[in-house]
């Protein structure tokens, strides 16, 4: 086969996305969310382990919700009905407002950012304030103003964060309570519905601020768990989807080694699909013979990075477990010393008030 033809085939895979059940049951209730918004919600949070597909999810949700909106864009092309930035991480310190609302502002096409960056340019703008009321967070704070003005002059109706959970990566706790005021208040002077898509860490949020959980709707991209009987089936069909996919002729058998491909992917379809492109790519790469199952184990990632993701995804998952409406009513009726739950709501590691312990469930289900 000629290189440029495997190019073509190679990135025509990498392209393929499988709509899987989960993928769909995660977008449909979070263009739900985002379709009803102001009417309750105003944030939605999308979460689920790392590489399961978070940010696929989220780049269909703004085709569709941009989709909704054609006709008004197309009639005033100065409107941005959907708008959609990443939270970049830190480097070494508190993820940073500032750069993140000048990103924004320039993905709006915002022509005056760099203006607003420039101290000394406000400061003939305002020469009677003292410059150095223009640095540090009052710099984000004149961001801040612009990104909403900005939001609402250009008509933003959802905005997508992708990579959200950068946002609560502080490096003083003490911090937290400002981010989340920060997402509460673009929330509320925008009139836009917030969709914040992260790894499970985005839950403190729900976990540690009331006025955030009143307007904020949670939506979850779970691995397939092989504990739920009917998750097996679907991960399976995905798995011989993805398979009959491959660019090349393979001896890959998804009926008889299910259960290989699910521990080796922790029951995550982007995980299996990163696997997947990897040892397509060393396959047309290294000119190899056979693509059979001891070639692409060679690819696979290795037990322990495995092992990592998926004790974070069981405790994600747990953080995600409702509690007993009976811890709720001891709770209410006093049954819980006061103490206690001042300690738990300053985030103490008491165990969270009314909260279950995390208890195991059996394990092993369809592959014990
Ligand atoms: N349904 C799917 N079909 C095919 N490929 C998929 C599907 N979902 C995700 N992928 C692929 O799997 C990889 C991981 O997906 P993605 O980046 O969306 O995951 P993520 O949850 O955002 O990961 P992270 O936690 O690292 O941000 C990507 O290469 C993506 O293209
Ligand atoms: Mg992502």
């Amino acid at each position: 086969m000629k290189k440029q033809e495997m190019q073509q085939q190679k990135i025509g895979f990498i392209n393929y996305t499988v709509a899987h059940p989960h993928m769909r049951a995660a977008l449909d209730t979070a263009l739900a969310a985002v379709r009803a918004g102001g009417a309750g919600s105003s944030i939605v949070i999308v979460t689920g382990p790392t590489g399961v597909g978070k940010t696929t999810l989220a780049r269909k949700l703004r085709q569709n919700l941009q989709a909704d909106y054609q006709d008004i864009i197309d009639e005033n092309p100065e409107q941005i009905p959907i708008l959609y930035g990443n939270a970049v991480a830190a480097q070494g310190a508190s993820f940073s407002w500032k750069d993140f609302y000048s990103r924004l502002l320039k993905r709006s096409g915002e022509p005056l950012v760099e203006r607003k960056l420039d101290i000394d340019h406000q400061q003939e703008l305002f020469s009677d304030i003292p410059l150095a009321r223009y640095r540090g967070n009052e710099t984000a704070d004149v961001l801040r103003q612009s990104v909403e003005i900005c939001m609402r002059e250009r008509k933003v109706r959802c905005l997508i964060i992708d990579e959200a959970h950068h946002i609560l990566m502080v490096n003083d706790p003490k911090k937290l309570e400002f981010q989340f005021e920060a997402i509460k208040s673009l929330a509320i002077q925008t009139g836009a519905v917030i969709v914040l898509v992260g790894t499970y860490r985005l839950l403190d949020i729900r976990d540690q601020s009331g006025q955030l959980v009143r307007r904020s709707e949670i939506v979850h991209l779970p691995r397939y768990d092989v504990n739920t009987p009917s998750d097996v089936a679907k991960f399976k069909t995905a798995l011989l989807e993805l398979l009959e996919k491959i660019p090349v002729a393979h001896k890959l058998n998804g009926e008889k080694d299910a259960k290989h491909f699910y521990v080796k992917t922790g029951g995550e379809i982007g995980i299996l699909k990163d696997w997947l492109v990897r040892a397509v790519d060393r396959f047309y790469q290294a000119g190899a013979k056979k693509f059979d199952l001891d070639f692409v184990d060679q690819y696979a990632l290795d037990n322990k990075a495995l092992r990592r993701i998926i004790l974070e995804a069981l405790e994600g998952e747990e953080k995600l477990r409702d509690i007993d409406e009976k811890d709720l009513e001891a709770l209410l009726m006093g049954d819980v010393p006061r103490a206690t739950v001042a300690a738990s709501k300053r985030g103490r590691s008491v165990g969270r008030v009314g909260e279950r312990k995390p208890v195991r469930d059996p394990v092993g289900g369809a592959y014990a």
